[in-house]
């Protein structure tokens, strides 16, 4: 399967998976690099490794990068099966979920539907967790649909909040997990291992 991922940070997310990529533990090539942030840690990486890096602002004021129907052109040039968002701190256009349909992923370091939405991003997510008492947290990997963090969960991690965590140290605990749940679940996707129950639950099939 052809893979378009789409940063805004340092792209350890993403590094996980083209690296599952490449050493062929993931049926699946990573074959553009989507950003808002053309300086950003995960679009050097993908230019030193010879992925293609689409700059999408994906904002009507900015004047450099590709427009929301020219990005559309480009995916589908370069036949993307699916679109993963990691770290990508944009709301993404609608145009987009409708042209993919059940074929967006995105990870998010909180156990959903808790300590999601339009304010819960970076440290700020693991510092209301932390704020909040909870005795655990862990990755919530969903699909996209065109509000922040509402699409259907398919897969979660249980992590200890631990009695006398920073932020920092929660976030590291998390994004750990991130790695291996991410990379899990688009194993599932490209192997074709997600079935859709009736009630629109997407679940994950292990391997026969
Ligand atoms: C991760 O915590 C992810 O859950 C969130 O943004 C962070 C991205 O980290 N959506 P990285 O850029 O993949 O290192």
């Amino acid at each position: 399967k052809r893979l378009a991922v789409f940063v805004s940070g340092g792209g350890s997310n993403f590094r996980a998976i083209h690296g599952a990529a490449l050493r062929g533990e993931l049926n699946a090539n990573v074959v553009a690099l989507v950003t808002d942030k053309p300086g950003c840690g995960g679009a050097e990486h993908a230019r030193d490794s010879g992925i293609p890096v689409v700059v999408f602002p994906n904002s009507k004021s900015a004047p450099e990068g590709v427009s929301t129907d020219e990005l559309l052109n480009t995916l589908r040039e370069l036949r993307v099966d699916f679109i993963l968002l990691a770290g990508y701190l944009k709301l993404i256009p609608v145009e987009l979920v409708q042209a993919y349909p059940r074929s967006i992923l995105n990870i998010h370091p909180s156990l959903l539907p808790a300590f999601g939405g339009k304010g819960y991003y970076g440290l700020k997510v693991h510092k209301a967790v932390i704020a909040s008492g909870a005795r655990y947290s862990g990755p919530t990997v969903h699909f996209v649909d065109e509000h922040y963090d509402t699409g259907r969960t398919l897969a979660q991690r249980v992590v200890p909040v631990l009695a006398n965590d920073t932020p920092e140290q929660l976030a590291t605990r998390v994004l750990h997990e991130e790695h291996q749940v991410y990379v899990d679940a688009v194993t599932a996707l490209c192997d074709d291992r997600i079935v859709w129950r009736e009630d629109g639950v997407p679940l994950i099939r292990s391997r026969t």
